[in-house]
């Protein structure tokens, strides 16, 4: 059984599909040990615990420097074990000694078609470049803020009268698809990284892009 930790920040709508998977048996054989957040407030954390997990806060206000507060996390997730570490929304910059520390076993959902648009305001910046596609990615993480070898992404169409609200509605229903199979393939043992490229064994290619709808 392969022990899975995840991080949010706030809302905690993906940690919610990986919930909802692991229910349904579509994680494979995997538990969500603990879920932990660098914001008190965060909802998702009241949602984790509404579900039996273990949902608990570290804020990162508490802690004069990031390096402090990334070694307190650290011992926060090793506590559980985990054989995989999920950032779901998880909105803060992870120093590089931490990336180290679950290299290979870390996984992040970006809300844009990486390599295009990492950080902040990715569906603002996706209106104002004329992108005619747009969507999300799921990747290891490494050093680099949103870059990584990508597991799997998922392509949605921008329409001509979209604003950020409606692209953000559509981008996160495949975010929600998206991160369950990615987690379940990890699980299964099935991503090989090679540099910066994943492969998915004894998957078609085309299991890794999700392109529904683009001729809407
Ligand atoms: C999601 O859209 C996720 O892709 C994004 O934050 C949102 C969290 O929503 N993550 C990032 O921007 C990371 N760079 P959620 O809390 O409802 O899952």
């Amino acid at each position: 059984m392969k022990r899975i930790v995840i991080l949010i920040s706030g809302r905690g709508s993906n940690m919610e599909s990986l919930i909802r998977a692991q229910r349904a048996g579509e994680l494979g054989e995997a538990r969500i040990v603990a879920v932990l957040s660098n914001r008190p407030d965060a909802r998702g954390l009241l949602t984790a615990a509404a579900a039996g997990i273990h949902a608990e806060a570290l804020d990162h206000k508490q802690y004069p420097d990031r390096e402090s507060f990334d070694a307190a996390l650290m011992s926060a997730i090793d506590a559980h074990q985990p054989d995989l570490v999920v950032l779901a929304g998880f909105l803060r910059i992870l120093s590089e000694g931490f990336v180290r520390h679950y290299s290979g076993r870390l996984l992040n959902i970006h809300p844009s078609l990486l390599p295009a648009f990492p950080g902040l305001h990715t569906h603002q910046r996706a209106l104002e470049a004329g992108v005619r596609l747009h969507g999300c990615s799921v990747h290891f993480v490494t050093p680099t803020l949103d870059h990584g070898p990508i597991v799997l992404q998922a392509a949605v169409p921008v329409l001509d009268d979209d604003d950020k609200e409606r692209l953000a509605a559509r981008v996160l229903a495949e975010e929600h698809l998206i991160y369950p199979r990615a987690v379940r393939w990890f699980v299964e043992g099935r991503l090989a990284i090679e540099g910066l490229c994943v492969r998915v064994q004894g998957e078609q290619r085309e299991n890794a892009l999700r392109a529904p709808d683009l001729a809407r």
